[in-house]
Parts: structure tokens; sequence; C-alpha cells
């Protein structure tokens, strides 16, 4: 992409009404922009995040057997009066009637409808086990929406549900899911803790929530430091291995990890007290099991090896993609803006050009635009007739963990400078050198 070309409209004042870093970052580099409280439009820089985040949890969930579908935002009331949270959910739920004075609801979530789905189609335990899940966006009329995408009113959510004939097998689904979260967050640059949580009004006895460590937070949490030297790193699984799955799961709950919501003071007071920490975190996903909830009174059932009729174990899995943009960037940002990770940047390098007009210039940001294209990568080449330093102040600004930067100088010596947004560090070489190197750093990326 050219930037004369594209639509990036940057921001040169701190918004005031903007009050952590990732919301002010993602106004000024022109990734969102707000439509009312808590719902917003994602600008073309800020959508492209959105998608590769959405494209990493995709590619996570297939790899755990999960299958993607998608159902809608809008949902019948008369489902939710059949498990009974019609009248439960209270004031967060947006309710709309239709024309035919039927009564709709925008979806806060999907447990309902995906085991209205499930009932339909579904009957023996031949065809368990099974998880579905899609992205959709949800709607919770949060009574203060705040932090940009962090606490939204409208946010894009990842949900997947599983169907199990036993309980143990329905436990196998939820290690499995904490496996591929863990897998997820750290392909973002995350690192995200599974803490033990309450269930709210989703229900059931088994809950961990996935947490990114962040003092703009707005959840305390409490925890004891050892756990942040695990990373799940480049281990081969077998999402089929229940013991292997499980083994994930009890080394990375074996350590005190809580929410103010489960939180004991008298086991946390056992950690040593150097070891022990109290801190804030991001909740970017949550999994629970809740057995028969809603298959018992929805009526999901299946017939067992014995051709006894039985309601099926189920749990659901969320991960919230769309406040995760704003979590990695309060996680990864300095004072001139946004550090992506590689495995989410909008685009995997900036060129910018020190010389716009010049012959030879103009031709070796040409050639690197080119070859980078054709090993499959996509640069933002900043093209515009701007002085270097409004250049580099946008590039700082958006982030991309990459820049080559071309000046006829370092030209004439046969040289462009390779740049580190995260360390600042600059290294000259020549443009295939250059080429090569960028290639190189996104290989399994
Ligand atoms: N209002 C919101 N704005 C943005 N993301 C949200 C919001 N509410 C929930 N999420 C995200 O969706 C994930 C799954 O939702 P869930 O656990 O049902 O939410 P909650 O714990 O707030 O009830 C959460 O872990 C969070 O990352
Ligand atoms: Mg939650």
């Amino acid at each position: 992409m050219r930037l004369s070309r594209y639509f990036l409209p940057v921001l040169k004042e701190n918004p005031a009404d903007a009050q952590i870093v990732s919301h002010r970052y993602m106004l000024r580099a022109g990734m969102i922009k707000q439509q009312a409280a808590g719902i917003y439009s994602w600008l073309p820089m800020g959508f492209r995040v959105l998608k590769r985040i959405e494209e990493i949890v995709h590619q996570e969930q297939i790899r755990a057997g999960h299958i993607p579908m998608l159902m809608p935002t809008l949902q019948p009331a008369d489902l939710w009066r059949e498990s009974g949270r019609y009248d439960d959910y209270g004031e967060e739920m947006l309710r709309i009637t239709d024309r035919h004075k039927r009564d709709m609801l925008y979806g806060p979530t999907n447990e309902e409808m995906i085991t209205d789905i499930f009932r339909a189609h579904v009957g023996s335990y031949k065809d368990l086990p099974l998880t579905l899940y899609h992205v959709q966006w949800k709607f919770r009329d949060e009574i203060r929406p705040r932090f940009g995408v962090m606490r939204g009113r409208e946010f894009y959510m990842k949900d997947g549900y599983n169907f199990d004939l036993t309980k143990e097998d329905a436990l196998h689904a939820y290690n499995r899911h904490l496996v591929s979260y863990l897998r997820t967050y750290e392909r973002m640059g995350l690192q995200a803790i599974p803490m033990r949580a309450d269930s709210g009004p989703i229900g059931g006895d088994d809950t961990h929530e996935f947490l990114v460590l962040a003092a703009t937070g707005e959840s305390e949490v409490f925890y004891d430091s050892a756990i942040t030297d695990l990373k799940f790193g480049d281990r081969e699984i077998d999402y089929d291995d229940h013991a292997a799955c499980r083994g994930v799961l009890e080394e990375f709950t074996s350590r005190y990890a809580r929410t103010d919501e489960t939180h004991d003071e008298a086991v946390f007071s056992q950690i040593p007290e150097e070891r022990r920490r109290v801190a804030r975190g991001i909740e970017v996903g949550q999994i629970f099991y809740f057995g028969t909830k809603y298959s018992e009174p929805m009526g999901a059932m299946v017939v067992n090896d014995k051709g006894e009729r039985v309601p099926v174990h189920m749990g659901s899995h969320g991960i919230g993609v769309s406040r995760l943009v704003g979590a990695i960037i309060e996680a990864s940002h300095d004072e001139k803006g946004i550090i992506w990770p590689e495995g989410v940047t909008p685009f995997h390098c900036g060129i910018v050009n020190l010389k716009q007009g010049d012959a030879a210039t103009d031709a070796a940001c040409a050639e690197i635009y080119g070859a980078l294209t054709a090993k499959g990568l996509e640069p933002l080449y900043d093209d515009r007739d701007e002085r270097a330093g409004a250049k580099f102040a946008t590039m700082d600004l958006i982030g991309l963990p990459w820049r080559i930067t071309v000046g006829p100088r370092g030209l004439a010596a046969g040289k462009v400078e390779v740049t580190s947004r995260r360390t600042g560090e600059s290294e000259e070489m020549s443009v295939l050198a250059a080429v090569d190197r960028i290639a190189a750093l996104y290989k399994g990326v």
C-alpha cells in the first residue's frame, strides 16, 4: 500500500476523552472512530489489525479441531425464554421489537442459539464430540462503556461451544480450549495468564479467565510470580490426547493466579512473600464448563450406546477479538506510539522515502516494495511529499515493527537502513539484503 493513496486519518493532538494509552493511540493512529458511546467504526488501519487477530484465532481453533460457522447478531427472545435467561439477563441485553411485534434481541452471547441448532440436527452419541464456534459482533448495553474498544457496547468476539456425551469428555474440551488459547495469545505476542474466575451469568462450576497484566486493566489479580515464567512456546500437542491436554492445564494452573472474585487470602499468604503479586489485568478470554445447564431445559439430548436419551455436557469459550487490539497496545507501546508484535502488525514493514521525486530514491523504494510484495509481505510505503521528521513520526505512531529508510546519501554508497521499531536500532545494508532480512524476520510468523 502506498500511503499517498491510503486512508490514514492520523491525529496530531491527543484526544481529550481518551483516558488510557491504547485508546489514545488507536484514535491518533486513525484506527477507529467513535460513532456512539461504546460503538466504533474500524477505519482501514484498525480493520487490518482486527482481521489479523481474527485470522490467528481461526487458525488455532481449526488446529484444535473446532468447526467455524456463523450465527446472526439478532436472535428471537423465545430461545432465551426457554433457558430462563431472558428475564435474568437484565439491562445489558438490547431488546428490540420487530414490525410484527415479535420480541428480538441483539445477541450478547450464543449459548441458547447454538443449543437450538444442536437439538435440531444431532441425536446420537456417535456424532460427538462436537465443538462449533463463530466470530461475530456482540452487543451488551454496558452501563459505562469506556477505554475505547476495551469495554465497548458493540464488540467482536469469538465464542465456541462444545457438546460432549460425558462430563469427562467435556472437561477434555475445556482443557483443549485452554491449550489452544495459550497458543493463540502467544502468537499475538501476549502473555495471557489463566486465572480461576467467577462464572457470572453464563453459569457453571469450572471457569478460567485469561488475563494480560497491565496497569490499566479493569480486574484486580493476585498471583504467584512464578507463573509468568511459563511459556507454551512451539511445543507440539495432539489435541485428541486427553492426558497431554490435562497436563498443560495442570502446568498452567499449578501456581496461584486468581481474580478478585475468587481470591483467597489464606491460600495466597502461603506463597513465599517475595513471589506474591497484586496487580491489574485485562481479561482477553474466558472458558467455561457448565454441564447440562442449557441442554437440560432446552432438550439438547442424544441417545447413548445403551439406547438412553441423555442431555449433552457443554461448555462455552470466548476470546475478546476487538478488545485484544487495545490489550496488545497496552502491552506493547512507548512514548512515540504503538509497537506491533510481528504476529498482528497491520503491515509487515514501512518504507520511508527521504527524498520523494529523486529518481534514484523513488526507484529504490519501488524495487523494495516490489520485492517484499513478491515474497508475500505487505509493505506500507510512505511516498508522500513530506519532511523526513513527519514521516518518521507517523511510522513510530502506527508502530510497524520494521522500517526501511531510503535516501540519496545512503544509496550513493549502495545502502539503505533497516530499523527495529522496538529497539530503535538501525543497520545499513544493500537493497537486496534489506529485503531478505525482512523476509527472514517473518519466517514462521
Ligand atoms: N464490553 C466488552 N467490550 C469488549 N470486549 C468484551 C466486552 N465484554 C466481554 N468482552 C470480551 O469477550 C470475552 C468473553 O466474554 P465473557 O467472558 O462472556 O465476558 P464477561 O466476562 O465480561 O461477562 C471477554 O473475555 C472479553 O475479552
Ligand atoms: Mg468473562
